[in-house]
């Protein structure tokens, strides 16, 4: 497998903690543009894997290839919209949408730089709170913070925007038009999307790939403690229809229920079903069972 066009590509990438391995042996090749949303069992490691293509932590060995580089620490183009609103209290929604801009420069240049008020004016539009601009994070709904914290990464203009269930803490009301806002906000800039959430239909219903990581499978190496794989990956822009009702739709989150978050149900390393086209896998002989 070729790492050439791809935005990412890992590859025999495995992360220990102490004495406990998290991530197994993960392989993953993303098409710019894509909207890859991951889900998984509780404590599996979606968090980890982000905080890997953040730069935030390296991993224990393999390859993590962004845009032709090796990732080293976290950079302007890889922005994070975590589940708890990160905002600053004590500034301005304006001002808590143009921070990034401004932290990097020295002091004087920060002072009265119009071009970054328009550009956070930008964003605050696109994100429908132009007229809350110059209240403070404690006077917003939760839904509202939500949105600045994602307008704060979205001005830095991320290649690739990494959100770890952004929208968990919000009301089913405010987390449906959040939804439609996000693909909104995708569609517009363009931009690369990793979305870790708890939310099966939130995950079929936003992406166009979903990629399924889970610790429940079986493989050639005995009853060791198995760190999560990636055990499943579909491609969803093909899915028919995207209406959550239907039962096709509700079908398919069932099998994604089986095939990850079953304890009982063990599929053997070779049978995943890895469907996308950029999905690969490396095994070695002692792990496939062929040994
Ligand atoms: N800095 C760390 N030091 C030691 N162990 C860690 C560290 N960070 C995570 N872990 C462990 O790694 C495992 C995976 O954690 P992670 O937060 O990535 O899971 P997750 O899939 O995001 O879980 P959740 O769905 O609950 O958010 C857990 O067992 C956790 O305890
Ligand atoms: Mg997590």
């Amino acid at each position: 497998m070729q790492h050439n066009n791809r935005i990412l590509f890992i590859e025999n990438v495995v992360k220990v903690y102490g004495s406990k391995t998290v991530l197994d042996d993960i392989d993953l090749a993303v098409t710019k543009g894509e909207f890859c949303t991951i889900v998984g069992p509780s404590g599996c490691g979606k968090s980890t894997l982000l905080r890997l293509i953040l730069g935030q932590e390296s991993a224990t060995s393999g390859k993590i290839i962004i845009e032709g580089k090796p990732v080293s620490k976290p950079s302007p183009e890889r922005g994070i919209v975590y589940q708890r609103y990160s905002l600053f209290p004590h500034l301005t929604v304006l001002e808590n949408i143009m921070i990034g801009k401004l932290l990097p420069l020295p002091f004087w240049k920060s002072l009265g730089l119009k071009k970054f008020r328009e550009e956070a004016l930008y964003y605050l539009e696109s994100i429908q709170l132009a007229e809350h601009a110059d209240k403070y994070p404690h006077q917003l709904s939760g839904g509202m913070q939500q949105r600045v914290a994602i307008a704060q990464a979205l001005i830095m203009k991320p290649r690739i925007l990494l959100m770890d269930e952004p929208f968990g803490a919000l009301d089913p009301g405010t987390r449906e038009a959040m939804q439609v806002l996000i693909l909104e906000l995708w569609q517009a800039h363009g931009m690369t999307v990793f979305f870790v959430t708890h939310d099966l239909e939130e995950a079929v219903f936003l992406g166009t790939r979903i990629l399924v990581l889970s610790q429940f499978y079986t493989d050639g190496r005995g009853s060791i403690q198995r760190g999560a794989r990636i055990v499943a990956d579909y491609p969803l822009n093909t899915f028919s229809v995207k209406v959550k009702e239907t039962a096709e739709f509700g079908s398919f989150i069932q099998k994604i229920r089986y095939e990850g978050f079953d304890p009982k149900n063990l599929q053997h390393v070779t049978q995943f079903n890895l469907e996308h086209s950029d999905s690969f896998q490396t095994l070695d002989d002692n792990v496939s069972g062929r040994v």
